[in-house]
């Protein structure tokens, strides 16, 4: 397979606030000369992981400083435990000691949990600073780093700490996911089907048509869907940064899956994987409320089988416990459960259901 030479460009257009997502392969020695079109300082800091950045650190950092740049770096831990208050107070102070002025940046290398939290660090450091974003991870490219949405976690709840804060460059190679654990690119292509189920059935069936491409990582077809993905949520964010409405639709699947993740406490199911349950158990509600064509549903179910996903929530788990913890979810509105429902492929809903009964009965499905 001949590298592909082209470099494909989302914008997210937000105004002043507005940032392009550079996707492409084999790119990760051309961010720094990028770099210079920003007018940032001379001084910039790159945060990741030793995991990431054993893999990628040397050679962002070398084109980063081949472009004059005077360039940092700061590694936290591996793991979702560590995007916390702790750690960021370790990265401000790093900064600090580094002599990071207004004008600098904060480069984020690796997965959400490196985003979130430099974007949350670059975000208050010297009332903020610009960042840049070059995910690593399939879930990070087609997600988390687009939209905005930074923060970290508390003991009291998962993402409870954050701000709204854009990047204000998105650079992704997807050569980075070769060594991406399989688990892990599966669970980030759960997000890429809510795309398709929530905003575009075109985009739908080029996920079912493509299935062994796709899984098989043809550089077209993965340029291609990250793309798409970036786009469609681009598209909503720009309508709605600060999630008062629309936004909402992107929780799709996440009802449930963010249940599920709760109760077997984060280490049985990837994030992916759980939105997957979350993504049938949803569709199998409107079903059964008489909104979706059993069609669909079976179409829904089908794609996520075809990608190796879950569809169906363990026996073990408690149902009654998955409903606590619904009830408990931050985006829980005075006590209503709100649920994103697809009404065909490619359009959804967001439905107030009280019938608890119907709820108990799309997770026994
Ligand atoms: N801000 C948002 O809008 C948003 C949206 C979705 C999720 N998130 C957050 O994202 C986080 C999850 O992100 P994630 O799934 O990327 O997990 P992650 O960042 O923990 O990465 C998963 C694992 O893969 C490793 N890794 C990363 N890139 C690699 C590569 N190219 N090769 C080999 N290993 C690699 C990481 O070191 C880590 O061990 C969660 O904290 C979640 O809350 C944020
Ligand atoms: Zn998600």
């Amino acid at each position: 397979m001949t590298k592909k030479e082209v470099m494909e460009t989302v914008l997210v257009s937000l105004g002043k606030r507005s940032y392009d997502i550079v996707i492409g392969q084999d790119i990760l020695d051309a961010v720094g000369p990028r770099l210079k079109e920003y007018g940032f300082s001379k001084k910039i800091a790159l945060v990741s992981n030793q995991t990431v950045f054993n893999l990628y650190g040397e050679r962002v950092m070398n084109s980063v400083k081949a472009a004059g740049f005077d360039l940092s770096h700061i590694l936290i831990p591996d793991g979702e435990e560590y995007k916390d208050m702790q750690w960021v107070n370790y990265i401000l102070s790093e900064l600090l000691k580094e002599g990071l002025d207004r004008k600098s940046a904060l480069m984020a290398l690796g997965g959400g949990v490196i985003g979130d939290i430099t974007g949350f660090a670059a975000s208050i450091y010297m009332r903020g600073i610009g960042y840049v974003q070059i995910p690593t991870t399939l879930l990070s490219q087609v997600d988390s780093s687009v939209g905005g949405k930074t923060g970290v976690n508390h003991t009291l709840g998962k993402n409870m700490i954050g701000t709204f804060y854009q990047p204000r460059l998105v650079w992704i190679d997807i050569d980075t996911l070769k060594t991406l654990p399989w688990r892990q690119r599966l669970s980030g292509l759960a997000e890429v089907i809510k795309y398709g189920v929530i905003w575009d059935a075109g985009f739908f069936q080029y996920l079912l048509d493509k299935t062994d491409e796709i899984l098989s990582s043809i550089p077209d077809n993965l340029i291609y869907i990250i793309k798409r993905s970036c786009q469609i949520k681009a598209e909503v964010v720009s309508e709605d940064e600060t999630e008062s409405g629309l936004r909402a639709i992107l929780n799709y699947g996440h009802t449930v899956g963010h249940a599920i993740e709760s109760i077997t406490g984060y280490r049985k199911f990837l994030h992916g994987e759980a939105v997957a349950m979350g993504m049938y158990a949803a569709a199998s509600l409107a079903r059964s409320l008489s909104m979706l064509e059993p069609d669909d549903l079976t179409r829904i179910k089908n794609i996520l089988e075809l990608y190796r996903l879950p569809v169906k929530v363990p026996t073990k788990i408690s149902r009654k416990g998955l409903l606590e913890l619904m009830y408990h979810d931050k985006k829980t509105i005075s006590g209503e459960l709100r649920f994103v429902l697809p009404n065909k492929i490619g359009g959804v809903s967001v439905v107030a259901v009280s019938d608890t009964d119907k709820i108990l009965g799309c997770l026994q499905a």
